[in-house]
């Protein structure tokens, strides 16, 4: 990337726009917005906070084509092995296309799609005869956190006759064991999600589960009925037990923290149905076709990661906020959390050679309203500078009068906080100055439904691909994770054999205080 003729334009550029505040450029320009602002059905993408001028937005556009975007862009459509470290497609785009599936996905849509049926009408039936009414998502990473985020924020949505949804993903077991409480097993299907079947967290909890209905269930074949396996690995799901009827797969194609367009959306098809679910893939699919077939410089996802990259790298920001204000985007932070940072927290270009400048920042956070009274405090008044998305709703929950006033409140907020971190205020008490220029992006859209939440959800995606082509590096592959589990399973070997061989001292001392105070209980 710093080897383009772009690259020297923009880090000139930012030098001579850094010392500019951002309400000036609304000062000089009183028709901002018209110039910084993209749309598409259902989605207003307003750039206008941003500390851009056209001359910035030219050169990032030409930094695009010198870093062969389009060329890669065909590559990710086309599913070619962009994964190189992997020697993997990243084909998700693939998965939302319903009117032209791929044979393989099409199959593993009809036997979704039995399964939710078979539910709904409640004739998936446990040991007892009793029907299901109860799910227990077990996954972690991309195999929970986006049908959690999903299923959350669709609530309102759901099925007439969709289960009660459970997520478990901490290998403390404690929130296993705080649903299995209130469960009945003979009504209860346990869904263990995993891409590779391999991952410890899953199948400890997975096996907890199982003897935990075996304590109930006449046979072993009665428990493995209440069980339902997703993953690439048909072998390994048979090897743990999951009867072929029970088994979704999908491809080694599709990414993890990409895969809740494939059967990991199994609970997200249970909660909407499968015309909801579809609405998701339909939603995204419109975002592909956007991204794929729109100039860049009308182009969203191209300018949100492009964007990001003048941020990150000229204006040298180290901290992404991710503000939505609807509290059904609970956990849509966390579920981007993994999507950008396990894909471009990267220190090695595809070349093999180091980084010379930042990729992906540190992203974080909360829903709108309550981050406000939590750590907004920082966005106005701190050292740090931070971009943030603001993620707005045009419609609240009802027309009923009081939730128009309680949308107008939401909103009056959104654009309050959006406009405040621009513009500041001066005050001679400096415990009461707003220094302001504090650059954001605004995402207005339609309403929160599968479709419009597939959009923006793809629209994110899309952002982070973009961000990966300029900086040069793999965002399909996440080696930074295996050292921790491979010194889990190393550290696992000590506690069982009580020894502290070979361990350095902060870790063999704590252990050793856990082992004292078991041997005093
Ligand atoms: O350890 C990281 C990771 O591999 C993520 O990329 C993935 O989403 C998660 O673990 C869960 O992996 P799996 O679905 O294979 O259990």
């Amino acid at each position: 990337m710093i080897h383009t003729q772009a690259y020297a334009a923009l880090t000139s550029l930012s030098e001579s726009l850094k010392p500019i505040h951002l309400k000036t450029l609304f000062e000089n320009d009183s028709d901002r917005f018209t110039q910084c602002h993209l749309q598409m059905e259902g989605l207003l993408f307003d750039f206008s906070k941003q500390k851009v001028t056209q001359a910035v937005i030219d050169r990032l556009l030409e930094l695009a084509n010198e870093q062969q975007l389009k060329a890669w862009i065909e590559k990710l459509f086309n599913g070619n092995k962009i994964n190189h470290t992997e020697s993997r497609a990243a084909w998700h785009t693939a998965l939302r296309d319903i009117e032209n599936p791929r044979p393989e996905v099409a199959q593993q849509w009809h036997k979704m799609e039995s399964l939710v049926n078979r539910v709904h009408q409640k004739q998936l039936r446990g040991y007892s005869g009793k029907p299901i009414v109860n799910i227990v998502n077990i996954g972690v990473g991309g195999s929970d956190l986006g049908p959690l985020m999903m299923t959350h924020a669709l609530d309102k949505d759901k099925h007439p006759y969709a289960p009660d949804i459970h997520f478990v993903s901490t290998l403390d077991a404690r929130q296993l064991h705080k649903v299995l409480d209130r469960l009945d097993p003979a009504t209860t299907l346990f869904v263990v999600a995993s891409k590779s079947f391999t991952t410890i967290d899953t199948l400890s909890l997975a096996e907890t589960a199982k003897e935990w209905l075996q304590e109930y269930a006449p046979s072993h074949q009665a428990v493995m009925n209440h069980f339902i396996g997703i993953s690439t690995d048909a072998q390994k799901m048979s090897d743990w037990g999951i009867l072929p009827d029970y088994q979704l797969l999908f491809w080694d194609w599709v990414g993890g923290r990409f895969s809740l367009w494939s059967t990991i959306g199994f609970s997200i098809a249970l909660k909407l149905g499968m015309q909801g679910y579809n609405e998701m893939l339909t939603g995204a699919h419109a975002m592909d076709q956007h991204f794929k077939n729109t100039p860049f410089e009308q182009n969203i996802p191209v300018l949100l990661g492009l964007i990001g990259v003048w941020n990150t790298n000229f204006l040298k920001l180290s901290a992404q906020a991710i503000l939505p204000y609807d509290s059904r985007l609970k956990y849509f932070a966390s579920y981007l959390e993994q999507l950008e940072m396990e894909s471009n927290g990267k220190h090695t270009r595809r070349d093999g050679t180091p980084v010379t400048y930042r990729t992906c920042p540190i992203l974080w956070g909360e829903v709108g309203p309550n981050a406000q009274h939590a750590f907004y405090q920082l966005l106005h008044q701190g050292t740090e500078r931070v971009m943030s998305d603001f993620i707005l709703f045009k419609k609240g929950i009802s027309d009923s009068k009081r939730a128009i006033f309680h949308q107008n409140l939401n909103i009056a907020n959104c654009l309050a906080q959006s406009r405040a971190m621009m513009i500041g205020e001066d005050n001679q008490n400096l415990h009461k100055h707003y220094p302001g220029d504090q650059v954001s992006n605004t995402l207005l859209l339609e309403q929160l439904d599968a479709h419009h939440l597939g959009m923006l959800v793809a629209l994110y995606e899309h952002k982070v691909f973009v961000q990966s082509v300029i900086w040069e590096i793999n965002a399909f592959d996440q080696w930074g994770v295996e050292l921790g589990k491979k010194l889990a399973l190393d550290i696992l070997n000590h506690i069982e054999n009580q020894s502290t061989d070979h361990l350095d001292s902060s870790t063999a001392n704590i252990l050793k205080h856990i082992w004292e105070q078991r041997n005093e209980n």
